[in-house]
């Protein structure tokens, strides 16, 4: 049987079997050490989700007295006090009457949950027709049926085409490869207009939501759309009695230099889906948050009933961390801290421009995406046998950087790219490390290419 320092491989079931894993032996602050000793900087913090950093020493200490106290109880009984303290302190922070929080344990579970509070919402007030969800073409919304139905990324969906529900889907704002050909001074903003052609087009009877990642994340990472758009998407919504869901599970908690990402819009959906830095990876835990209007409406109903629910969603532990999480971030000022590093470490990706493959650099707090392009006046990518993104990630882990790979999906001539999300507790110095890490590793990759 295989193994690495002496773990036995044999039986695990990895996503990629072609892929060789690394053994992470231990972690501490913004580095991942591997079983032979090897330093390597957690760019991307797993994938967005460890924003305090490894080993934080509160959180372990949050953790740890909760599972003395209580670990499980089912929340079809029983209630406690972590779940009651969270949704209490989440209340505070977000937007207007965004008040109501129902847990979960992961991205998916929060998606999935909006799309079917969503049907019981409309159901409830008289309009039992509504059930379609429009979202984008580049979009990553999650893993489950519902949610992959929701999500743009073809790749992801093509196996499982025949169990998806085909809903609509409008076109991205991806200012840098506009589907309108426009640039920013002749933007009237069609791709959110875009919005009101799909609801006429699918009769706005049978719309129920849209839901977009205020900035994208896996998909195409920190694509922003310009100041404006959510104005337009949400009066749409509006108009038609559409309930605007804003996907934060990547966003969300810090990650852009605000709390919410909707916050750069100074817009405010009806429902917001959190998880990854909601827990900072430490247990997993998810939460919807929805606006007043919509509980009511189900407090109201004949069976006073959200009739849904997993096993896990309401455990104390998660609840405990992400209490304490919430905790840390709001006194050490980290979402402040996430802002100001941000334009910092904008600065180090723009001076990678000066490699030919380098198209478009993107950053909005520490959430960074960087495209690589063939050709940069053209745009045009890679060919995607060539695999870029991982080659450069592979690279990277050899020099001591973790990055997160992908490539622009539904996009005509989308490009590979890496993201990057290091933990909110970097310093100046670690970005510097960590762009001239990136910097070799595009120069051996440059050198490779053939
Ligand atoms: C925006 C967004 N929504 C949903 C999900 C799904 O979350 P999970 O993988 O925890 O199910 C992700 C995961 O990357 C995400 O980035």
């Amino acid at each position: 049987m295989d193994s690495i320092n002496g773990v036995p491989q044999g039986h695990i079931f990895y996503r990629n079997l072609s892929k060789k894993y690394t053994l992470i032996d231990r972690a501490e602050g913004i580095y991942l050490y591997d079983s032979n000793g090897n330093r390597i900087i957690d760019g991307a913090a797993g994938a967005a989700v460890v924003c305090l950093g490894h080993n934080n020493e509160r959180v372990i200490k949050a953790l740890n007295d909760q599972a003395k106290k209580v670990a499980f109880t089912h929340l079809s009984t029983f209630t406690n006090e972590p779940i009651l303290r969270l949704s209490h302190e989440l209340a505070k922070i977000t937007p207007r009457r965004l008040n109501r929080v129902y847990f979960a344990s992961g991205g998916s579970e929060a998606v999935e949950a909006s799309l079917k509070l969503a049907r019981q919402y409309h159901i409830e007030n008289g309009n039992p027709q509504k059930f379609k969800i429009i979202s984008r073409t580049t979009s990553y919304h999650g893993a489950t049926i519902g949610a992959l139905s929701m999500t743009g990324h073809y790749p992801r969906r093509k196996l499982y085409l025949p169990y998806l529900t085909p809903y609509p889907r409008i076109t991205t704002p991806y200012c840098w490869r506009c589907p309108f050909q426009k640039t920013p001074k002749r933007c009237e903003f069609e791709c959110a207009h875009d919005l009101e052609r799909a609801i006429v087009a699918e009769d706005p009877e049978n719309i129920s939501a849209f839901i977009a990642e205020p900035i994208i994340g896996a998909s195409a990472p920190a694509v922003a759309p310009p100041k404006g758009y959510y104005r337009i998407i949400q009066r749409i919504c509006h108009k038609y009695d559409i309930l605007f869901i804003a996907d934060e599970v990547m966003t969300g908690f810090g990650r852009t230099g605000k709390f919410f990402a909707m916050e750069h819009y100074e817009v405010f959906p009806d429902m917001m889906a959190l998880s990854k830095g909601i827990s900072s990876g430490y247990s997993p835990l998810g939460a919807l948050i929805i606006d007043e209007s919509i509980y009511d409406v189900i407090s109201a109903s004949p069976t006073h009933s959200f009739i849904h629910g997993h096993t896990f969603g309401g455990n104390p532990l998660s609840a405990a961390v992400g209490l304490e999480v919430l905790k840390i971030i709001e006194e050490d000022r980290l979402v402040e801290r996430v802002a100001r590093l941000g334009e910092y470490l904008l600065k180090g990706l723009k001076e990678l421009r000066s490699h030919k493959i380098v198209g478009d650099v993107r950053c909005v707090g520490l959430l960074a995406g960087i495209e690589f392009v063939k050709d940069r006046r053209g745009k045009k990518p890679f060919p995607e046998e060539l695999g870029l993104g991982s080659r450069l990630q592979r690279i990277c882990l050899r020099n001591g950087l973790y990055v997160y790979p992908g490539r622009v999906s539904s996009i005509v001539d989308g490009g590979d790219h890496i993201m990057l999300a290091p933990p909110y507790i970097i310093t100046e110095d670690e970005i510097d490390l960590m762009l001239n890490i990136l910097e070799r590793s595009i120069t051996e990759l440059e050198r490779d290419l053939p």
